[in-house]
């Protein structure tokens, strides 16, 4: 059996191993997929050892895409643009580099919540690897313009740097939210809510009659920022549950050229989270 497995630090509470079982029992593939553990001091070496007891394909999370990506000898185009990769594709000796989580999120908001994301004006909130990850994807997906505010203003440059459309991708400060208008997408990719104590102080000039707000989170590190979101009014407020199974599935695309159905495992873990 080739051997799969997510990487992140933390990892344990993952579900990716159970999505890729579930996708390999619906399509008849017997899989090895764990989780595994590892600090950005360990994850290189991890990742070596991992190769050599027949690792051939892997899923990135947090906060190693930025690193996966940097490790990589070919990638996809649109891992380039991201500078971010998700999943790992064993070549030989190297490592192929994609990102699906781009695509997780769009196909997630368009087919399951119905949303029509063209002329969005969109604020993405964070610039780590999950903001970059989303960032060109939701630029594809025809949104009007992409501001970006991250705690550390340097990071957000980078990224809109590697978006290369200054017209329509910009960064704003932090300090500056209270002017920068009103989003029909309010997008947050910042790893706060994973931190218990988290709230959410974002002005309500961001929010108006169309808005939808989006954690890329799920379960309770998304519970900080959709509650801020309930209070704001928003009109729609997804979860990432919907991203992670649908980035899923396109990994297990690129692995098994197999495209597998994404709504028996979704809703299991919904009603899991409920
Ligand atoms: P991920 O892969 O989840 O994006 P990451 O690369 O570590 O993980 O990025 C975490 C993101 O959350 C960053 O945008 C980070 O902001 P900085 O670049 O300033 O570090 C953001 N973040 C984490 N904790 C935060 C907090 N308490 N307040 C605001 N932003 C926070």
């Amino acid at each position: 059996t080739d051997r799969y497995a997510v990487f992140g630090q933390p990892i344990a509470h993952s579900q990716s191993p159970h999505i890729h079982a579930t996708f390999g029992r619906q399509e008849g593939l017997a899989l090895d997929y764990r989780a595994i553990e590892a600090s950005p001091g360990e994850f290189l070496a991890a990742l070596e050892a991992f190769a050599a007891e027949g690792g051939v394909g892997a899923n990135i999370t947090a906060p190693h895409k930025e690193a996966a990506f940097a490790l990589c000898t070919t990638l996809t185009s649109r891992a380039r643009r991201a500078g971010a990769v998700n999943t790992l594709l064993r070549k030989g000796d190297r490592w192929h580099g994609d990102t699906t989580d781009g695509i997780g999120l769009v196909r997630d908001l368009t087919d399951r919540h119905g949303l029509d994301l063209r002329g969005r004006r969109t604020l993405l909130i964070g610039a780590g690897g999950s903001a970059r990850s989303v960032a060109p994807a939701l630029l594809d997906a025809g949104i009007l313009e992409l501001v970006v505010v991250n705690r550390t203003p340097e990071r957000a440059d980078a990224l809109i740097d590697a978006m290369g459309e200054p017209g329509r991708a910009i960064t704003r400060y932090w300090e500056d939210i209270r002017e920068l208008g009103d989003f029909e997408l309010i997008i947050n990719a910042t790893s706060a809510g994973r931190d218990r104590a988290a709230e959410f102080k974002l002005p309500l000039s961001l929010v108006n009659s169309m808005t939808t707000a989006v954690d890329l989170n799920y379960g309770e590190a998304a519970i900080a920022f959709t509650a801020w979101a309930r209070s704001a009014g928003c009109r729609n407020i997804v979860d990432g549950l919907g991203m992670l199974v649908e980035q899923a599935a396109e990994s297990f695309l690129q692995w098994h050229a197999v495209r597998p159905q994404t709504e028996a495992v979704y809703t299991e873990l919904r009603t899991q989270l409920a």
